[in-house]
């Protein structure tokens, strides 16, 4: 997969401006402020159909404009293709792939996959188990349809039930039928999810493994754990039996919203015993082993979007991802700076094509062939 153009209109801190991407590195720099992380958010939006940063979706039309338009031209196999993307204050947004509306955006997920490395990846990922299981969903969900849908419909059932619960608490009154018509999608789509999120863990885990020893350098023992209510056979019974405690509590008290994907050292908590070097790793090696099992699932490489990443990591994780860029393990990349010296300094030896973007306050001001 590869974008070879983009033009971005009215989104954040961007007027109008079209790029031309290399198909080996971007190195996007500038000052603080400028627009370096918009502009991979701006890629990301095409892919992902929404910011992977600004959950307002209206917010991100660049502000005193009413509307933003992305558009992309991206290559598979060969084959150019066009997606288009716009939304106007106050409309629902419109998604178009080679010019015909996207009908449902969740059909879009993994047409075009991705990897995005973020500076918080490491505090987000170490934070709560939903922010993993956040994660673990969005890497099924480009690899997986069906999986896809399966949360979407489990996650529906679960909104409408846990309000049916609210509502019941304030009026006194249960419809028992009716919570039974969501408790049997909670139970079938839960069912599904476990299953497809515990067989997942086992092609994870080992890729993950392997690039975590890589970055650290050392073998320490290092797991992913993966913990479901689902895993007990009779969770149907316990979950009918739950009832009573739900209607008490007003909300669904278990099931796969509940599930736990645990990181641990020496089969303890990453959170309460990893060193801070220790989760960087760990979230840098969660990232380059989604970016394996997609190439993987799709049989080709990802588009590596790799934000504020010399900051971030120490010398001897810098010059691993530049060991990796070297031998050709990524295929197109971005990533941002805002010290341009540096990064051409990094990438000297990375003998890949290199296209230098020089940005100011949303908008590219030079271009350079490295
Ligand atoms: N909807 C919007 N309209 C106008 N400006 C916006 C909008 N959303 C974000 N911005 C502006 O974009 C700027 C941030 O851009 P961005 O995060 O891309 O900077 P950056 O170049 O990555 O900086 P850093 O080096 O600090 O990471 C901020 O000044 C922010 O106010
Ligand atoms: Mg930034």
């Amino acid at each position: 997969m590869a974008l070879l153009e983009l033009s971005v209109v009215q989104f954040k801190n961007y007027a109008e401006s079209r790029f031309q991407f290399d198909s080996g590195i971007n190195c996007i720099v500038g000052d603080n402020g400028s627009g370096k992380t918009n502009l991979l958010d701006a890629i990301y939006y095409l892919a992902m159909t929404k910011s992977a940063f600004q959950a307002v979706d209206q917010q991100n039309i660049r502000q005193s404009d009413d509307f933003f338009r992305l558009e992309g031209v991206f290559e598979h196999e060969a084959q150019p293709f066009k997606i288009y993307c716009a939304l106007q204050t106050g409309q629902k947004k419109i998604f178009k792939v080679e010019n015909k509306p996207v009908e449902r955006l969740s059909e879009h997920i993994g047409r075009v996959p991705l990897v995005l490395v973020k500076p918080d990846d490491s505090y987000q990922l170490n934070e709560g188990s939903e922010q993993r299981r956040a994660f673990f969903d969005h890497v099924m969900s480009q690899i997986s349809q069906p999986y896809l849908n399966s949360l979407l419909r489990y996650n529906h059932a679960l909104k409408q039930r846990n309000q049916l619960l609210k509502q019941f608490a304030e009026k006194h009154w249960v419809d028992h039928d009716l919570l039974t018509v969501y408790d049997q999608v909670l139970l079938t789509e839960g069912h599904s999810i476990a299953q497809a999120r515990s067989e997942f863990m086992q092609t994870f885990e080992p890729v993950f493994v392997q690039f975590y020893r890589n970055i650290a350098d050392k073998q320490e023992p290092i797991s992913l754990t993966y913990a479901s209510h689902f895993a007990d056979p009779e969770f149907a019974t316990a979950f009918k039996a739950a009832r009573p405690k739900d209607l008490a509590m007003a909300r669904t008290t278990q099931g796969i919203h509940k599930d736990d994907f645990g990181f641990a050292l020496q089969g303890l908590p990453l959170k309460k015993f990893g060193s801070q070097g220790q989760q960087k790793s760990f979230a840098i090696a969660l990232k380059l082993a989604q970016f394996e099992v997609l190439r993987q699932a799709k049989g080709e490489k990802p588009l590596l979007l790799l934000d504020d990443i010399f900051d971030k990591l120490d010398d001897k994780r810098i010059a691993k991802l530049m060991e990796m860029m070297a031998s050709g393990t990524f295929g197109q990349v971005w990533m941002t700076d805002a010290r341009p010296e540096r990064s051409h300094k990094l990438l000297k030896k990375v003998t890949a094509s290199k296209r230098f973007f020089y940005i100011r306050q949303g908008a590219c001001e030079q271009v350079e062939q490295g």
